[in-house]
């Protein structure tokens, strides 16, 4: 058993449910305390409403008594006591009037600005005293002098407010903490029915047979996924364009292979049954030229099938210098041409034209071609490689001395296995096609005419550097 504190810590794997949660707790938490703030807010404003409300009783109440004793001037002991009574948080009072000042009061209240007037409606306001914030309701009544007003304030400190507001939000807060925590849970269940969604895909996609690479039925696809079930259909068509490519590679391949076999077959029986050295040497000369040519198509299959490659980073396309690329690639070749007594030779600048390309492929292209050229310009016949820098464009052509192609060829020049009639050397019939794969994967052109000296001229236009991607 591994020591779990020696197991490597795999990483965690994204969770769709973690993730929500996350992204959920955090405002939620938020708008806990936010609600908290609210809940205090509002319950501090309705308990303001309720005790200014019985403060202005207490004031009316407090002018009733008044009008009830004899020479509205002095209070009975009995009206102090009711509104003493609270040790803990007593009501405050002071009745004044115009000419004699203070009448009653247990604390020195300052008076309303503005004063009251009688007949009017009791006024509130919030004073300090002595370091204590306290609401005081207020009112005048008319004295027995009728040049004189008696005013009546009573007050009260704010902690019964502030209890009853806090009282409230203790009593609300975990309640909503409560709903909080349900929605949470909700959310960590509803992520699993919600997944469910996805059964009829996923069936969809068991069920199918190994080479059903067609389209993923829609209809069953969460509009959300659909994105997800678009990329995969684009790796779908992409697979099945590798699948074509290699099924035709293997046919090709039989296809190629089957007839050099059969000779090679052929020149064994020929040897066994006629032993004599002569009829065995000339088996075996045959044998030779079969094998190098199987050899030789099984590398022209291989070439071809990396030109058509779907997968576009074979190699980074970089800057290639054509020219250096041609004019290296010709000195290199002279010894053969020399070989077979052909003029190979190199027309255009030493350096400079630049393209965007693949150098490996672009070689791969040029020996297809020269070779082409070598094989059909015959003896003591010419070849010339040229590149032409043009205006958004360099040109590269192969050209030779040799009898050409009739024009009416020219169209199928490139197709996979296409040799015109009366073709004269040996080959597979895959060296134009590579060529062509080649060029397109570079956005080149490429055009067949008849060279200077009446062979065949093939020239590939290649889109300058930093042009290929917006032809
Ligand atoms: N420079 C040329 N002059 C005359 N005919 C040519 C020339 N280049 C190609 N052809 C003709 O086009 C045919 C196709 O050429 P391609 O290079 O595709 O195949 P191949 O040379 O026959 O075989 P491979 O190149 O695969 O060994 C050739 O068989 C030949 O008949
Ligand atoms: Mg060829």
């Amino acid at each position: 058993m591994p020591d779990p504190a020696t197991r490597p810590a795999w990483p965690r794997p994204p969770s769709l449910r973690r993730r929500l949660l996350t992204i959920l707790a955090v405002p939620m938490v938020l708008a806990w305390l936010g609600s908290g703030v609210l809940i205090y807010v509002l319950a501090l404003h309705y308990a303001n409403v309720n005790y200014d409300r019985s403060l202005v009783d207490s004031a009316r109440a407090l002018e009733r008594m008044i009008r009830s004793e004899s020479g509205h001037q002095e209070l009975s002991p009995q009206v102090r006591i009711l509104m003493e009574y609270d040790s803990a948080d007593p009501s405050y009072y002071a009745v004044r009037s115009h000419r004699h000042g203070v009448l009653a009061s247990n604390l020195d209240l300052p008076l309303p600005t503005p004063l009251p007037t009688v007949g009017a409606r009791p006024r509130l306001d919030s004073i300090a005293v002595g370091g204590r914030r306290l609401r005081m309701a207020s009112l005048a009544i008319a004295a027995d002098d009728p040049a004189d007003a008696v005013i009546i304030s009573v007050a009260e400190t704010l902690r019964e407010r502030h209890a009853l507001a806090r009282e409230i939000l203790v009593g609300t807060l975990p309640i909503v903490l409560l709903l909080i925590a349900f929605v949470l849970v909700l959310v960590w269940f509803g992520v699993s029915r919600g997944l469910r969604l996805l059964d009829p895909l996923t069936e969809q996609i068991a069920q199918r047979r190994a080479h059903d690479l067609s389209a993923l039925d829609p209809s069953v696809v969460p509009v959300e996924i659909l994105p997800l079930t678009r990329t995969i259909d684009a790796l779908f068509t992409r697979l099945r364009d590798l699948l074509d490519l290699q099924e035709r590679f293997i046919a090709d391949a039989a296809h190629q292979l089957r007839t050099p076999l059969a000779g090679l077959r052929l020149q064994a029986e020929r040897a066994l049954a006629d032993p004599r050295p002569d009829s065995v040497r000339d088996a075996l000369v045959h044998v030779e030229r079969l094998s190098a040519g199987a050899g030789r198509a099984a590398g022209q299959l291989l070439a071809l099938a990396r030109a058509q490659s779907l997968d576009e980073t074979g190699h980074p396309a970089i800057t290639v210098d054509l020219a250096r690329l041609a004019r290296d690639y010709v000195a290199e070749r002279v010894p053969d041409a020399l070989a077979q007594r052909v003029d190979l030779g190199y027309e255009g600048p030493t350096s400079g034209a630049e393209i965007d390309g693949d150098a490996v492929m672009l070689r791969e292209a040029l020996v297809n071609l020269v070779d082409n050229a070598l094989n059909y310009a015959g003896e003591h016949g010419s070849v010339t490689v040229a590149v032409t820098p043009e205006m958004r464009t360099v040109a590269l052509s192969v050209e030779d001395s040799g009898p050409g192609v009739a024009e009416e060829w020219w169209s199928r020049l490139g197709e996979r296995f296409f040799r015109p009639p009366g073709s004269r050397r040996e080959g597979s019939g895959l060296g134009l096609a590579i060529v062509r794969r080649i060029a397109d994967r570079h956005r080149a052109s490429v055009g067949f005419d008849r060279g200077r000296d009446g062979g065949l001229r093939v020239t590939v236009r290649f889109p300058c550097r930093g042009e290929a991607a917006s032809a």
